[in-house]
């Protein structure tokens, strides 16, 4: 039988990471160094990362979750309870639990997909010194947040894993909380393969986050203990071409993400993604929501018929074996309508206009047939 791929709709993945050509070349020169950890192509990356954002000190590590453990280890919080949101990637209550902590998790807005000061207020303790708030999908936080913290005594860090070119006003994600940290996982808005960074204004906070990712070694004596969380040359060097071509990606994520909004606006029983405002998003997920209660999977599957990948949201911690016996704070309702019915839509610089069309138009047929 003769087959033709006339019929077959083409694929659209979820993700297509901007690498290429340029990544490669600096790879190359790392390679005809012969120095391939962690050197001078480490340092002008974190230079790079601390000037865009405006932080004092940028710290390459090996991911956004060793960034998140290697803070709350270089901040003792052993035995302490820190706030986290119930909607998020497991890697945040991870890192606390890793470092000897005891993760709390809080709801999160509905609307926006992030935690709340208020919800904060609701969960603090004054036996508590520092809380994960989480810019999920690249939505900056609520600011009255990092406020709420300091009038709270709280040290702020927060998980930016997804919001690298966010900004609030003028701002940057990543020199508004006492510490930042971001990831650059494929899926990220720039990537390294696995590599994550912490940004921070602290001197001393900056020197023990160095020492740590260094086995605890401070000038040639090793003080503390430490690990070996090092992002190596060949890592930073694809990060060094990826800073150069942050601004067009956050960019064209924005204007592909106003076309999905005004599509999708036109389409009953859907919430297209989050927009706030005086804010610029990075669009890392575009997430929307599903308000037909249990169509979301049916639409994933549909979507899937037609070759067009898609992801749920992210998780709700308290819905998961391993966190079944975490304190929770209130009723994590949003955080579970979030689980069921949001929606991750293709967003990469190869959509097309007409992809999206196809996405919607699939989306408009499966939820109002
Ligand atoms: C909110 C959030 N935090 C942390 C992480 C973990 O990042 P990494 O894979 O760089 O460890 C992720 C990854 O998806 C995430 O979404």
């Amino acid at each position: 039988m003769m087959t033709t791929t006339a019929n077959i709709a083409k694929t659209v993945p979820l993700m297509v990471p901007d690498v290429g050509e340029e990544e490669l070349g600096l790879i190359r020169q790392v390679m005809s160094t012969g120095f391939l950890t962690e050197g001078s192509f480490t340092k002008d990356f974190e230079n790079l990362v601390a000037e865009y954002v405006g932080a004092k000190h940028a710290i390459a590590m090996t991911s956004c979750t060793t960034a998140l453990h290697t803070v709350l280890e270089c901040m003792g919080i052993k035995g302490q309870e820190v706030i986290v949101p119930d909607y998020t990637y497991p890697a945040t209550a991870e890192a606390v639990i890793l470092a000897g902590g005891k993760p709390v998790l809080v709801d999160v807005d509905l609307e926006n997909m992030n935690m709340t000061a208020e919800l904060l207020e609701q969960a603090h303790k004054d036996s508590m010194s520092v809380f994960i708030p989480v810019s999920w999908a690249g939505v900056p936080l609520d600011p009255k947040i990092y406020s709420k913290a300091k009038e709270l005594g709280l040290t702020c860090l927060e998980d930016a894993a997804c919001s690298l070119g966010a900004k609030i006003g003028s701002d940057f994600v990543g020199k508004l909380a006492d510490h930042s940290c971001f990831s650059f996982h494929p899926r990220k808005v720039i990537t390294t393969g696995e590599g994550g960074m912490i940004t921070t204004d602290d001197d001393e906070m900056a020197e023990k986050f160095h020492s740590f990712k260094h086995f605890g070694m401070k000038g040639t004596a090793f003080e503390m203990i430490g690990t070996n969380y090092k992002l190596s040359n060949i890592l930073s060097a694809m990060g060094i071409v990826q800073m150069k071509k942050i601004e067009k990606i956050v960019n064209d994520r924005i204007e592909k993400a106003n076309i999905y909004r005004e599509l999708l606006s036109k389409v009953a029983n859907i919430r297209p993604a989050y927009v706030g405002k005086g804010t610029r998003q990075t669009f890392q997920s575009y997430t929307c929501y599903v308000e037909k209660e249990g169509l979301r999977d049916k639409l994933r599957v549909k979507l899937g018929e037609n070759n067009i990948q898609s992801q749920i949201g992210t998780y709700a911690l308290h819905l998961e074996p391993a966190y079944r016996n975490i304190r929770r704070v209130g009723s994590l309702q949003n955080s579970e309508l979030l689980y069921k019915n949001a929606l991750t839509l293709p967003l990469h610089k190869d959509l097309t206009i007409e992809d999206q069309e196809r996405v919607c138009h699939i989306i408009d047929e499966t939820l109002n047939a």
